[in-house]
């Protein structure tokens, strides 16, 4: 039972989150986030046989979890968080920082000869976060954009990115910038994801290859 202390909106807060904690433990997935990546793959049928996926903040590994069947034996999963992530089979995973180049780098030796030949880049990296709008969306915002950048070097033509943002500051210019290189945006906002927070998720479709090389590697 919540303490009779806590406000009406925190206890609907933890509510939120004990259900869906709740529900994954029940159904085995590592994190409640695979509900969020479930109902936007049921909407968009996101995931097929044999793509190859690239899962950036990926620990627990609940996303994970999801795209391994969906992708089956002919496919591939590389995964990588700044966090330890329990070995999932199926899954390549790379550790580190995704603002360090050297893990950029790790990532497309793992992609090998074909590192131009992703179908789908994830993205639910997400800073810790503080509470604190002013610090938290510039950071969240610059993991995004990282996120854009690998996305628009390693996706096949046609390929997809689904990335979470945070609605406020930046997101507009981010949204737009996304749609330079791709044919088609949409926003979701899984029914898993709480209400009062200002994460979205945007899914870009449609790899324009014509503004492909416009994104520098990082550094240059
Ligand atoms: C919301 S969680 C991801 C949950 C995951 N999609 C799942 O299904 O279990 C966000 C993740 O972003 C990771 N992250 C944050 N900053 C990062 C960075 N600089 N490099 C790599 N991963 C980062 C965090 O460690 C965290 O695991």
């Amino acid at each position: 039972m919540p303490k009779r202390s806590k406000s009406s909106a925190q206890w609907l807060r933890q509510h939120f989150d004990d259900v869906w904690v709740k529900k994954a433990q029940a159904m085995g997935y590592r994190s409640r986030a695979s509900f969020k990546l479930l109902e936007i793959h049921q909407k968009e049928k996101l995931i097929k046989q044999g793509m190859r996926v690239l899962d950036l903040g990926a620990a627990p590994g609940g996303w994970s979890q999801v795209v391994v069947p969906l992708v089956g034996r002919r496919g591939q999963v590389i995964a990588t968080d700044i966090l330890p992530m329990a070995v999932l089979p199926g899954v390549t995973f790379i550790q580190g920082d995704f603002s360090d180049e050297k893990v950029v780098q790790q990532i497309q030796s793992v992609m090998g000869s074909d590192a131009k030949g992703m179908d789908l880049v994830l993205s639910d990296m997400a800073p810790n976060m503080s509470g604190i709008p002013s610090s938290d969306l510039p950071r969240a915002m610059a993991l995004a954009e990282l996120a854009l950048e690998l996305a628009v070097n390693c996706l096949a033509p046609q390929g997809s990115f689904l990335v979470k943002v945070f609605q406020g500051e930046g997101f507009t210019e981010f949204r737009q910038q996304v749609l330079k290189h791709f044919q088609r945006i949409k926003s979701h906002k899984p029914t898993s994801s709480r209400p009062q927070s200002r994460e979205i998720y945007l899914l870009a479709q449609g790899l324009r290859t014509a503004v492909n090389a416009s994104i520098p590697p990082r550094g240059l």
